[in-house]
């Protein structure tokens, strides 16, 4: 959660440093804020989301910036807990990502010292520990500081006088970026693309005093080298690129990422290593963990994998036990309750291997091996194309379990995931508008996808949506059942479709008005439900991912005619970095 940036270099840091914290708003976006220095500190930070602020940033000159954008956790979202956060004499400002563990001992000890706190935040313990080191060498107080810190970090530290950015990283992320005569960093690539493509990715543990022409980075005290990566992403694919929404776009980008992603791991000698495992068991959060359980269903029916699937967030406290390969599966690659799982798992001796869609991420340092998922930046908060890219990793492991089989349907899904993007929804979204319950049912394969569905609905909508294994309805939940909660059923052919079209009649028997996906031209279960949504006739493994894109595009349909936040929903952050 929460994202920073920083600037040093020939030009002016507050514009740019801005556009910046833009880029990186789906970290969080309750407040901002920015210093610079030019001879003193100047710092303007507000509430609210930097890119619908009309605060005046002119007082904000210099070359040198670091700036903010928060998920709050502690102390409330307003002006005076905004970041950048300063000492007792307003000399020294840093911008934090992460959480301090032991921000109250350290707190009570400085304010033993004579230090006066301004704010109720965890980072301002940060700014005054570096005071406290402080004697005219920024790069040792902030290394002598970070000493003290439990938690999770990264900051970016700038001092009145002092002309360099310090900045300090552990659990949480920090990457450079390499100009000509200028430095950027941030929490992730987004805001570098436009300046530059060479990038620094610091490791937990560093410390680097930047200047505008040169990193030195510390570990323990000592100079080390890390290796400067080439970025391949484009600044176009962090762009809006003409759509009303960076989650439109994404849903539209899907095609390419599934083709792209497929394409990758045919060129992928090692994964053929995991015919080997006997045993799989995957971690995953939310919508990572959605697209676990379909790679569950499919591995289990296509190959003779044991594979299960645990909520990462449980992982850490009831661990099942273990064998063989332990796969992570994050979009951002920095969940921080994933992270614990896939060490954790290290420390049962297990193979790990990440599936992540971020270069240089802390997951893939930390996992034995890594596979990409071919993505892009994903800006909106609710993940879209990092699920289909995901689908696309597991859809191509299934293959190597199964030898090949799947390679035909696997090279021509793409086609079939276009043919739905045009897809109409007028009529299923009016049925939705006036709802404030409802339910996504499916079995198999399709069940998973059913609870992406309403997980998609929820998150931007605010219509509080369920999903069921359609069997599971009887066992509860029918009691909710009436003509005001519409019912999301997922018919497609194969040996579930007799059970499911008895489900639909049994809800339409309790007055629920329907929206069925089934193929085209199935006129039976067009003729049993209230909206009919069609999908291509295909193999189930696409269809999966032709009824994901539905049920994508009737969440973003009903979230955009309701007016909601689509690209922000209220109370999200992009990556939970935070337990
Ligand atoms: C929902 C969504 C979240 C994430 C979850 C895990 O649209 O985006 O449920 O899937 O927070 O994030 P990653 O995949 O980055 O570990």
């Amino acid at each position: 959660m929460c994202g920073i940036v920083g600037y040093i270099g020939w030009k002016e840091a507050a514009p740019l440093v801005i556009e910046g914290l833009k880029r990186l708003e789906y970290r969080g976006y309750d407040s901002f804020g920015v210093a610079t220095e030019n001879g003193d500190i100047n710092i303007i930070k507000k509430s609210g989301k930097i890119s619908e602020s009309g605060a005046d940033l002119s007082a904000l000159v210099g070359t040198i910036g670091i700036g903010h954008t928060r998920w709050a956790t502690h102390g409330v979202p307003n002006d005076c807990n905004a970041h950048p956060h300063t000492d007792c004499t307003g000399a020294i400002a840093v911008v934090h990502n992460g959480i301090i563990e032991n921000y109250a001992v350290l707190k009570r000890k400085l304010i033993e010292k004579g230090h006066r706190f301004k704010s109720e935040t965890d980072t301002e313990v940060i700014a005054h520990l570096v005071e406290e080191y402080f004697s005219g060498d920024l790069l040792a107080a902030v290394t002598a500081a970070v000493r003290h810190l439990e938690g999770s970090y990264a900051i970016l530290v700038i001092a009145k006088d002092d002309q360099r950015i310090v900045a300090a990283r552990k659990s949480s992320p920090l990457v450079l970026g390499i100009g000509d005569g200028e430095v950027l960093c941030a929490s992730d690539v987004t805001p570098l693309l436009e300046h530059t493509q060479r990038a620094v990715y610091l490791e937990d543990g560093d410390v680097a005093a930047l200047t505008a022409s040169r990193i030195d980075v510390y570990h323990d005290g000592v100079r080390v080298e890390r290796s400067i990566t080439h970025i391949d992403w484009s600044v176009d694919d962090a762009k809006k690129g003409g759509f009303e929404h960076y989650m439109l776009k994404e849903i539209y980008e899907q095609p390419e990422v599934f083709y792209n992603t497929i394409k990758a791991l045919e060129k992928d000698t090692r994964l053929p290593m995991l015919r080997i495992p006997a045993e799989i068991t995957v971690v995953a959060c939310g919508t990572s963990y959605h697209a676990a359980l379909v790679f569950r269903y499919l591995a289990q029916e296509y190959s003779s994998k044991r594979v299960s699937v645990e909520f990462a967030s449980e992982f850490k406290y009831y661990t099942p036990p273990l064998r063989d390969m332990v796969i992570a599966v994050t979009q951002s690659g920095e969940t921080a309750d994933t992270l614990t799982a896939i060490e954790k798992a290290k420390a049962r001796n297990c193979s790990t291997l990440a599936v992540t869609n971020v270069l240089g991420s802390t997951v893939s340092r930390s996992a034995d091996w890594t596979v990409f998922m071919c993505a892009g930046p994903e800006i909106s908060v609710a993940a879209t194309k990092s699920f289909t890219g995901q689908l696309a990793v597991f859809m191509g492991m299934v293959n190597v379990m199964a030898d090949g089989k799947f390679t035909e349907v696997l090279a021509h899904a793409h086609r079939s995931i276009e043919r739905v993007l045009p897809q109409e929804m007028g009529a299923a979204v009016s049925l939705l508008l006036s709802a404030t319950e409802m339910f996504y049912v499916g079995r198999g394969v399709f069940y998973p996808v059913a609870l992406e569905g309403a997980l998609k609905m929820k998150e931007i909508s605010y219509i509080h949506a369920e999903g069921y294994a359609a069997g599971e309805l009887k066992h509860g939940p029918f009691a909710l059942l009436s003509p005001e909660t519409p019912v999301v059923a997922i018919c497609t052919p194969g040996r579930t479709y007799g059970v499911m079209l008895s489900n639909v009649k049994e809800m339409k028997a309790r007055g629920a008005p329907v929206i069925g996906i089934g193929v085209e031209g199935d006129t039976e279960v067009e003729s049993i439900v209230d909206v009919f949504i069609p999908i291509p006739e295909d193999h189930q493994m696409v269809q999966a991912l032709t009824v994901s894109v539905i049920l994508q595009l009737l969440a973003y349909q009903t979230a955009n005619a309701l007016e909601r936040d689509i690209d922000k929903p209220r109370n999200l952050a992009k990556s939970v970095t935070v337990e």
